[in-house]
């Protein structure tokens, strides 16, 4: 009786050694690749970009009204509207105050500038801006909160161009479309106009969140007509970097 394995078909042989191959290639590049790197978020559409892989449009908003639908639904919500204005407000006034007594001490900010706060929801930023002596302020959000902020979108801001010497964010991670946020921020921004953003560079932020950022570069590569000013660690109700530019002249 013949024990010998049986030789295996000659054309088989080939096809084991290249799959073989094959499986040693993914397995490689499955642990040289960030996990972040590998959820199924798509990266920004090219907008003359060629360095944006740090930034990630967040899959599931098939349409912009279910995007508009997911963000009122929580600025909405009656009971969190009554803790913002009461439970929370002093805290974070007094918060925002600190941030924006740091940019008057940097020659960012002046009780003449005139200021906009985006994404501004019940208007605390706004409060700290006027309790600091920046009088002429106002928010924009999706939902108006009198007499603080009013009604606006900020991917299509309801302002004239050359409007305000600063404007501060901390939502740029809610925005859908990032190159229509910074555009809108540097069509409103006076040449010479500072923007501050406060964002998350080490963790995710929340459910309601558009984008992912993972590093500076994208804001760089979107702020076409700005300079960076300065790159600094903060500690911002979830938010770790600030970044500040100025409009070029
Ligand atoms: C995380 S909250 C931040 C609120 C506020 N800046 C604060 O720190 O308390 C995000 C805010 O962005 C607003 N928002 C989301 N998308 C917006 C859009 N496209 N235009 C204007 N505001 C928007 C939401 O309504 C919400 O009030």
């Amino acid at each position: 009786m013949d024990t010998s394995i049986p030789k295996l078909p000659l054309l088989l042989k080939p096809f084991l050694l290249s799959l073989f191959l094959s499986l040693i290639v993914l397995a490689f590049l499955a642990t040289t690749t960030p996990l972040h790197r590998m959820t199924s978020s798509k990266t920004i559409p090219p907008h003359n970009s060629t360095t944006n892989k740090d930034l990630r449009i967040r899959p599931g908003y098939t349409n912009y009204s279910l995007y508009v639908q997911r963000q009122l639904n929580k600025t909405l919500n009656p009971k969190l509207r009554q803790i913002w204005k009461t439970r929370d407000w002093d805290r974070k006034v007094r918060v925002f105050s600190e941030f924006f007594e740091s940019l008057k001490r940097r020659g960012l900010l002046s009780n003449t500038s005139r200021a906009l706060s985006i994404g501004a929801r019940v208007g605390q930023e706004v409060a700290a801006l006027r309790r600091i002596g920046v009088a002429d302020s106002i928010g924009i959000d999706l939902v108006p909160s009198p007499p603080l902020v009013v009604k606006g979108d900020f991917h299509a801001q309801p302002f004239e161009n050359a409007t305000f010497d600063l404007e501060f964010s901390n939502v740029f991670d809610h925005a859908l479309y990032p190159w229509k946020f910074v555009g809108e921020i540097e069509r409103t921004l006076r040449p010479g106009g500072v923007c501050v953003l406060h964002v998350s560079l080490s963790r995710r932020a929340d459910k309601y969140s558009a984008n992912d950022l993972y590093s500076v570069g994208p804001l760089i590569e979107l702020f076409k007509e700005s300079k960076l000013v300065e790159v600094k660690k903060v500690d911002g109700f979830g938010l770790d970097t600030e970044v500040v530019f100025r409009k070029r002249k």
